[in-house]
């Protein structure tokens, strides 16, 4: 299992002590870009990932919630990124993600592809050969902190059993109102990676992540 705390949710007025925590806990830090155009907010900007990447040495995944997911990826490669995963949506368009994931490649950086709740998982299926990782949105992406959508189970289950039947080794990742209730059952459906930022920030960083690993 690899627990990815989204760091949109830290209190950035205690950045060294929870990002000690991180580095003594986590397995990655899923680092939030909004645009303010693809959603209606704005995060970071690629010195705030520097920063993080002077202090960790944690893998950086880097979610691009943009409308030009390949400008963004050339300044978070530069920035310091270690996967960099961008949007169907942005682009609606297959062979722009396949030039996109090839980009990625090209600097070295592990790809993945995102779809929000209401885009049908198959749609993607010409991507999965070439995607490292797929990251299964479970709320509407924009803000931390938003109720769990059951139906990335059955998303998470079929993109599992392609992987199988297809000897495909992409990892899947959930995003979105993860916690110590769902977590069991998203790791038996499949799900490798947990993203969760309110679940781990609110209250004590270290046993959250605790709690989480032990619903394996
Ligand atoms: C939402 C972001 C998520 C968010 C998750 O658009 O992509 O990474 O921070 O936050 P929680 O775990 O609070 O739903
Ligand atoms: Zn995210």
């Amino acid at each position: 299992m690899i627990i990815s705390p989204s760091v949109l949710s830290m209190h950035y007025e205690n950045f060294k002590e929870e990002l000690d925590q991180l580095n003594q806990n986590a397995d990655w830090i899923h680092f939030d870009v909004m645009d303010g155009h693809f959603v209606p907010n704005l995060t970071f900007g690629p010195d705030i990932l520097k920063a993080f990447r002077r202090n960790s040495e944690l893998f950086l995944d880097v979610h691009l919630m943009v409308s030009d997911p390949e400008f963004f990826t050339d300044v978070f490669a530069k920035a310091g990124a270690d996967s960099i995963i961008f949007h169907y949506e942005a682009y609606q368009n297959l062979s722009k993600c396949e030039e996109l994931i090839d980009r990625i490649h090209d600097k070295y950086l592990k790809a993945g592809i995102s779809i929000k709740p209401g885009t049908d998982v198959k749609v993607i299926e010409p991507l999965l050969k070439k995607a490292d990782i797929v990251l299964v949105m479970s709320v509407e992406p924009g803000f931390g902190g938003q109720a769990f959508m059951p139906e990335a189970y059955d998303r998470i289950r079929w993109l599992d059993g392609y992987r199988k039947e297809n000897s495909l080794n992409y990892l899947i990742e959930v995003d979105g109102g993860v916690s110590d209730r769902n977590a069991h059952e998203l790791l038996s459906c499949g799900t490798d990676s947990l993203v969760a930022g309110s679940f781990i920030f609110n209250g004590d960083i270290s046993a959250n992540i605790e709690k989480l690993r032990r619903c394996e």
